[in-house]
């Protein structure tokens, strides 16, 4: 049994998604949420800035934070980092990108599977990589869906301008066809209405934030890791690296009452508001 929370990040507010389903698997597990919303969207940044992000927040999640364990809810970052974060870190890592992989894998029938992510998951081929390494019998139709983020990070999950964006984007996986649709971002969860609307009743929505959960119920169990059933109720922490007010807010808005305040998180570097590369 072991009483330290378990550390998860995103670049905002998507690996909210995780969280949810992490409450609802594991709810005597205390959680702690950093989420970049000072450099978000991590998408179209270069890959070495997105690894770099994401091994100073594994490091403040393992050694300030006290985490047993580092999710790394967003795409972006596990494309790029996750190997380098389990070779460094000494607490069990776990990403996204295999556990939605098994989920569309597992809903689809024709064997026909999309996959929409940021521009830096799609071109990082992380998910075909994973596909041929698992041998998964699926044929992918990846597309990069730029903009989608900062919708969500806007608060706007249905308006008529997504709509039309989500028209545009999603041209090349409902041309190929596909009956499922893999949410490679965490963040689109939140855009699913809009999302279906667009591809239709028969495609099936698949995200990775239950499979993730599965995860790391799994590895709970098998290191002895878990927290001991009737502790104490589990407290979470959320930080933002932006505004915590309006991570607050917002946040509460998407995840519900168990987000209702929010704490401050250091940046070291200086990098906040380093403009994205194109
Ligand atoms: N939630 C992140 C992901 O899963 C969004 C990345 C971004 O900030 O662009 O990829």
């Amino acid at each position: 049994m072991d009483d330290r929370p378990i550390g998860v990040f995103d670049s905002g507010f998507g690996g909210l998604t995780i969280v949810r389903a992490l409450i609802d698997l594991l709810p005597a597990e205390r959680l702690v949420y950093v989420g970049d919303t000072a450099r978000y969207p991590y998408g179209p940044r270069r890959p070495d800035e997105v690894i770099g992000f994401s091994q100073e927040i594994a490091a403040y999640l393992v050694g300030e934070a006290d985490v047993k364990m580092v999710v790394v809810a967003c795409n972006t970052a596990a494309s790029v980092s996750l190997e380098r974060l389990r070779d460094r870190l000494d607490v069990p890592v776990v990403g996204v990108v295999e556990p939605g992989l098994r989920a569309a894998a597992a809903a689809t029938r024709s064997g026909r599977v999309g996959v929409i992510g940021t521009v830096g998951t799609i071109a990082s081929g992380a998910h075909q990589r994973a596909t041929a390494e698992r041998r998964l019998p699926v044929t992918l139709t990846c597309a990069a869906c730029p903009g989608f983020v900062e919708f969500v990070e806007r608060g706007e999950t249905d308006s008529d301008q997504v709509h039309v964006l989500a028209e545009r984007l999603l041209a090349p996986v409902r041309d190929a066809d596909v009956d499922v649709l893999l949410l490679a971002c965490t963040h689109y969860g939140y855009l699913a209405r809009t999302l279906a609307d667009v591809m239709g009743r028969e495609v099936v929505l698949v995200s990775s934030a239950e499979e993730t959960a599965f995860d790391v119920a799994a590895i709970l169990a098998a290191t002895g890791l878990g927290r001991a059933r009737g502790a104490a109720a589990p407290a979470h922490r959320f930080l933002s690296s932006g505004d915590p007010g309006w991570f607050a807010e917002m946040g509460g808005r998407l995840l519900g009452p168990e987000l209702a305040t929010a704490e401050q998180f250091p940046i070291g570097d200086g990098s906040a508001g380093a403009s994205p590369a194109r």
